[in-house]
């Protein structure tokens, strides 16, 4: 097993990837979403769940059946492999640079990683985390779907107008099909009959047989379809139309455009509950998860889980989606996953560093102000997050948001806690000796 540590790096602004949906025997768990530009993973729905950091740009995410989750990150040549049940994060560098695409085969034996700077597919046995090979493509893939029997991973080349197909595990080319429109995402059927893709530029949705590689059609999706997901039953494809705020919904057997969902704010990735009841849509626009109601079409709810593009900002255009600037990306299904946070967190036993005069004077301006709410020695307390903790890593939350925090309050985005209020009392001198004494805790505890 790969060395285990947590990667840090700068966080840019917010733009988010989707993700997984579990439903186990009627009780939600979590939906995990990555948050491209703070760095991390989110669970949503159960009891919610902590975020778990990354640094990076995560990216694009496969489930494997055991719960883990494999997480490309777009800004360094490597995979996560989370273990959501107790937010362990592993590191698993690669050799392709810009790796974008990941998928699983369904038994979660082997995992596929796509990099779009070299063009390379790489196959990794999942439970050892050892590569099984690599193929260079005739261009760069995007997104990768692995067929229901997992002897072929089909591959979108949006820039290239291809898809290929790869047998596996012997990763040989054994398909490249000329799509005209851009090429984006793709899913194969459960039969494993057909690949529906999306194409962002032709605003359509194509369908090829995989039999023969032979297109079978081709049907008006809505502005930039994205993303798109089969319903477990394979009986319904939904396709997010990024451009146009709403999610086509067509019957797989007749191609019928069934319904058009507005579910607003740039829908990006959706995935389906595994009972196929609930369907959770990425909003991009304002970094939420929408859940649908399958059969009615009905928004259930909108949960935060990433700060929306600044304010004025827009949603990422398709300019940037295609210079890789934005997000694209898989959904996959978390089955039988348990968020970690969703149980009580015990008690954390602090190592206690010895301070110097300005850290000092920082603990006991803590201790007034903040201590009500962050706990003794900043561990956390029934109604504020523990500091001490590595979401507040100096890469992830750097010195000024600490200023910013008790300026202008914080709202509540990283746990639920609830909103910070502003505290105009404290002076920023102190909240400097404050930031101080927090970072020497943090180093004392590894955080650094
Ligand atoms: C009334 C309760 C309360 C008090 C008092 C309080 N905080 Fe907070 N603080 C919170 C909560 C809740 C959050 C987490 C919000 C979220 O979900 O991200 C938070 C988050 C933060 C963050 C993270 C900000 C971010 O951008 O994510 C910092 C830094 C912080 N607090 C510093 C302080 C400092 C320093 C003090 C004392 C001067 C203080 N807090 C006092 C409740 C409190």
């Amino acid at each position: 097993m790969g060395a285990t540590r947590i990667a840090v790096r700068a966080v840019t602004v917010t733009l988010l990837v989707v993700l997984a949906v579990s439903l186990a025997g009627g009780a939600a768990v979590p939906v995990v979403v990555t948050v491209e530009g703070e760095g991390r993973l989110v669970g949503v729905g159960g009891e919610g769940g902590r975020p778990i950091a990354l640094g990076g740009r995560p990216h694009n995410l496969a489930v494997t059946p055991d719960g883990r989750a494999w997480v490309t990150d777009e800004a360094a040549p490597r995979v996560w492999v989370v273990e959501p049940s107790t937010g362990s994060v592993a590191t698993l560098p690669i050799r392709g640079t810009r790796p974008h695409g990941i998928a699983a085969t369904r038994d979660g034996a082997r995992v596929l990683v796509a990099s779009e700077g070299d063009a390379r597919l790489e196959q990794f046995d999942a439970a050892s985390r050892t590569p099984l090979g690599a193929l260079t493509l005739p261009a760069a893939a995007h997104n990768v779907a692995v067929a229901p029997d997992g002897r072929t991973a089909w591959l979108t080349a949006p820039g290239a107008d291809r898809l290929f197909a790869v047998a596996l595990p012997a990763l040989t080319l054994v398909r490249d099909v000329s799509i005209p429109g851009g090429p984006h995402d793709l899913a194969v059927t459960p039969g494993g009959r057909e690949v529906w893709v999306t194409l962002w530029r032709a605003h359509e949705v194509v369908v090829v047989g995989t039999d023969d590689g032979q297109v079978r059609g081709r049907w008006p999706a809505g502005r930039t379809p994205h993303h798109l997901a089969v319903s477990p039953d394979g009986g319904q494809v939904w396709v997010t139309n990024h451009a146009s705020g709403d999610v086509a919904v067509f019957d797989v057997t007749s191609r019928q455009l069934r319904a058009r969902l507005a579910v607003g704010g740039s829908p990006h990735h959706v995935a389906f509950a595994p009972d196929g009841t609930r369907a959770y849509v990425v909003g991009e626009a304002a970094g939420e998860l929408v859940e649908v109601e399958v059969a009615s079409g009905r928004v259930l709810g909108r949960t935060p889980v990433g700060q929306a593009p600044p304010r004025g900002g827009r949603a990422p255009s398709m300019r940037r989606v295609r210079r890789g600037a934005a997000v694209l990306g898989a959904a996959a299904l978390a089955v039988g996953a348990v968020w970690y946070a969703s149980r009580p967190e015990p008690p954390r036993a602090i190592v206690l560093p010895v301070l110097g005069p300005e850290a000092q004077d920082g603990k006991a301006a803590f201790d007034r102000h903040c201590a009500p709410c962050h706990g003794a020695n900043a561990a956390g307390s029934a109604t504020g997050p523990p500091l001490v903790h590595r979401t507040y890593h100096p890469a992830l939350h750097a010195d000024v948001t600490f200023e910013l925090a008790v300026r202008r309050g914080v709202r509540a985005h990283d746990w639920r806690f609830g909103d910070m209020p502003p505290l105009p009392d404290v002076a920023p001198a102190d909240v400097a000796r404050i930031t101080e004494y927090i970072r020497a805790l943090q180093r004392a505890n590894g955080i650094s």
